[in-house]
């Protein structure tokens, strides 16, 4: 562990809850810096979004946690976001900080309430598998967002590739050096804190190889998967983070990866 590491015990959530729930795991995940999210994935999601989705039409940002995501594609799509989420502490939080949201969804026994078959022109899902602890879990958000799409409207899906453990990017490091995770696994994740300390959490490695046949199964047809580099995120990510550090680790193997999907 990096001598930089004060932070708190695996878990950032209620005791013995899920990754980020409970109103610690919503302050800890709110006071998360994601330098490397910013540079290669989030800018790469809004892009595979802009010009699949419409002004006033209704992008759902599935997991939406704090709603800083969520926020920034309504008023950089012009999309009526909805943010959804199983915590009702992130939700009180997106509501408190993230003004341009149209409006937000409790997710209860997997089921989104309040929004109805067909109700979303797209959804974007950023960060929330690694939270899930089995392959049925995936499948049960798979065929949640797949309800909520009309027939041939876009999916994206970011995620961190759990076989980049153990490098030390910008604001996060995946598992432990030398480590392999197969599907499922539990694996410690670091993230840096806005203070410049790290918060560490239990995720589960999910294999970016495994979401096509689940996401078939969901009822999508799956399109693809790009690997955002430094190189690209010269065109699309803010230019004043692109300049703020070297990112030698996100050049020499970049971790994030974007999924986009089809509901059929
Ligand atoms: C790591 S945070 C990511 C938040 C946001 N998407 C972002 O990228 O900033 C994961 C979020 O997913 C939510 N979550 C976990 N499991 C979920 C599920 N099955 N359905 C919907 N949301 C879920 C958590 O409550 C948390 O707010």
């Amino acid at each position: 562990m990096s001598d930089r590491s004060q932070g708190s015990a695996p878990g950032g959530g209620a005791p013995g809850g899920a990754a980020w729930s409970g109103h610690d795991g919503a302050r800890a995940f709110a006071a998360v810096e994601g330098a490397t999210d910013r540079l290669l994935g989030y800018p790469f999601v809004l892009r595979a979004l802009a010009g699949r989705i419409g002004t006033g039409q209704v992008l759902v940002d599935y997991g939406c946690g704090p709603g800083r995501v969520a926020d920034h594609a309504a008023r950089v799509l012009g999309a009526r976001v909805l943010g959804v989420d199983t915590s009702p502490q992130m939700l009180e939080l997106a509501r408190a900080s993230a003004p341009a949201v149209a409006g937000f969804h409790l997710v209860e026994n997997g089921r989104v309430s309040g929004l109805p078959d067909g109700c979303a022109d797209a959804v974007m899902c950023n960060h929330v598998l690694a939270s899930l602890p089995t392959e049925d879990a995936l499948l049960g958000v798979f065929g949640e967002i797949r309800r909520l799409l009309r027939p041939g409207a876009p999916f994206v899906l970011l995620t961190t590739d759990p076989a980049c453990s153990g490098t030390e990017y910008a604001s996060v490091r995946i598992g432990e050096p030398g480590a392999a995770y197969a599907p499922g696994d539990e694996v410690t994740v670091r993230l840096l804190r806005t203070d410049g300390t790290w918060q560490e959490m239990r995720n589960h490695a999910w294999p970016v190889d495994l979401f096509p046949e689940l996401l078939g199964r969901a009822g999508f047809r799956y399109v693809g998967r790009h690997r955002p580099t430094v190189a690209e995120a010269l065109a699309v990510a803010d230019p004043d983070l692109v300049a703020a550090r070297p990112w030698t680790a996100e050049r020499a193997r970049p971790p994030l990866v974007v999924t986009t999907a089809v509901a059929e």
